[in-house]
This record gives structure tokens, sequence and C-alpha cells, in this order.
């Protein structure tokens, strides 16, 4: 019997800031996609119905499921993983936030975390205790109990504030 030679699509777009491509086939799911055609292991897949946030990056700035999605749908797109966080050596103040608060113990869910923390404080830079906890009830995390989590996103969204403060009266 011959085997079955299933299409595959040549996706063409931006990883972290440089132009990539690799191929798919229709029903390839974005987070496998990424971690096995351009070595993008910072996205997790946890349970890969939508449900742990584990997988989640950014699609032109938007956080995204990357399980929910297909790799096809971001051809011509802008994505962005974990991986764009840091600036070689430097840790975001996000990641470095985390640090400092205790904020990730096995590690799993973090990186999905960061980058709906980065999509969400940018559209809601001073939120409240209430809204982060809100916004993380999309990610599930078996190890911190969240308390962690919420006191360093709002560190990060106090410290911004004071940066931004400081920058008007300069
Ligand atoms: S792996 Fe995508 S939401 Fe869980
Ligand atoms: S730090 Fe282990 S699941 Fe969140």
């Amino acid at each position: 019997m011959e085997a079955v030679v299933k299409p595959r699509t040549v996706v063409q777009f931006e990883l972290n800031g440089r132009a990539r491509q690799g191929y798919a086939e229709s029903r390839t799911q974005l987070c496998d996609f990424l971690r096995h055609e351009t070595g993008a292991t910072g996205v997790h897949v946890g349970c890969e119905h939508g449900v742990c946030g584990a997988c989640t990056v950014l699609v032109d700035g938007k956080a995204v499921r990357s399980c929910l999605m297909l790799a096809v749908q971001v051809q011509g797109s802008r994505v962005e993983t974990v991986e764009s966080l840091a600036d070689e050596d430097l840790m975001s103040d996000l990641q470095q936030a985390f640090r400092r608060h205790h904020a990730l113990q096995c590690g799993f869910c973090t990186a999905g975390i960061l980058m709906s923390c980065v999509d969400y404080l940018e559209r809601e830079p001073e939120p409240t205790e209430t809204q982060v906890r809100d916004m993380l009830s999309g990610h599930l995390c078996r190890c911190t109990g969240y308390t962690g989590i919420v006191r360093a996103v709002l560190d990060v969204a106090h410290e911004r504030k004071t940066q931004q403060e400081n920058n008007n009266n300069v």
C-alpha cells in the first residue's frame, strides 16, 4: 500500500522580530509548528484544547492559545513567544518581577502567563488585583497558588507607572 503524502504549505511569518518560514500540513496546530519547525520550545503544550493557557503566544500583538490556532493562520503575521522577552542576557521587567516574587516553581505555566501579561499590561496599564486575578483565570498553575504571580504583575504595573511619571517630569 502506498503511503499517503499529505500536502504541506510553506508558512512565511515573523517570529520574534525575524522573518521565518516553515512547512505545515493544513491541520498542524500553531503550537506544534512553533516547537517543531522553528525550535521555539518556550511554547509549552499542556491540555491541547484551550483550557490551561500554557501555549499562549502573541499573534500580531494579541495573546492567543496556539493550540487552538492552525499554523497556516499565521501566514504573514507577527508571532512572539516567550523567547522574545529576554534581551540577550537581560530579563524583561516581567521576568525579573516573577523571580523577585517567587511567581514560578516548575515553570510549565510561566511562558504562557508571561505572554498574556505582555498583552494585558499594554491594554490595562493600571490594573487592580481583582482584574489581574481575572486575567489569570485563563491560566492554570499547579504549583504557586497564584499569589506570587499576582504580586509580580501588580509590581510591574506600578514600576512602569512610576517610570512614566518620572519621564514626564524630566
Ligand atoms: S495547551 Fe493550549 S490552552 Fe492548554
Ligand atoms: S509554576 Fe508549575 S504549573 Fe505554574
